[in-house]
């Protein structure tokens, strides 16, 4: 099944501080799926900010706003997965362990997670070329951005609808194991 393109629902109204994967799991007793809703906003803020720097190639380039989306990139998207795939895919398991779909749909997003961090690790790295005024293949950068960007928006317009649509913001989704 191939990622589907989807109508965003209503994002949350407040910011959310997200913490380093590495100090998530001593860090979390459990979290309401507004925290998904919020980090599903800020990830589309970045796929904003990433635009706005594909747009400014190749004559236009922002090098702080290079090296300042290269700073979150990489950590933003660590910690959301880590929380979708230790967090919120458990538990919605647990809760429609009979549905075969939404196991093939949890592992196929689990891959498009994969996928989207080893490019994010790429990204990263032509980012700080950018940023710090090196020699870089523009159209292969702009490429690189757009697939980016525009495959994430895809991953959580669909989240969004398939897995969070039936819930609402302050449903408690306790870690798992119990
Ligand atoms: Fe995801």
């Amino acid at each position: 099944m191939g990622r589907k393109t989807t109508t965003p629902g209503n994002g949350p109204k407040a910011p959310v501080t997200l913490t380093p994967a590495a100090g998530l799991a001593a860090a979390e007793p459990l979290r309401t799926l507004g925290w998904m809703r919020q980090a599903h906003q800020q990830q589309l803020a970045l796929c904003g900010e990433l635009e706005a720097i594909a747009d400014s190639l190749p004559a236009n380039i922002d090098r702080q706003q290079c090296l300042l989306a290269a700073a979150r990139l990489e950590p933003l998207i660590r910690n959301v997965h880590h929380y979708e795939e230790n967090t919120l895919f458990p538990w919605l398991r647990r809760r429609n362990a009979a549905d075969d779909d939404l196991a093939r749909t949890l592992h196929r997003l689990t891959s498009e997670h994969c996928e989207d961090a080893c490019f994010a690790e790429e990204l990263t790295e032509a980012l700080l070329i950018l940023g710090s005024g090196g020699g870089a293949n523009m159209d292969a950068v702009g490429y690189m951005l757009r697939g980016f960007f525009e495959g994430l928006r895809r991953h959580i317009a669909f989240e969004r609808e398939h897995l969070l649509g039936a819930y609402s913001d302050d449903e408690i989704v306790m870690p798992y194991p119990l």
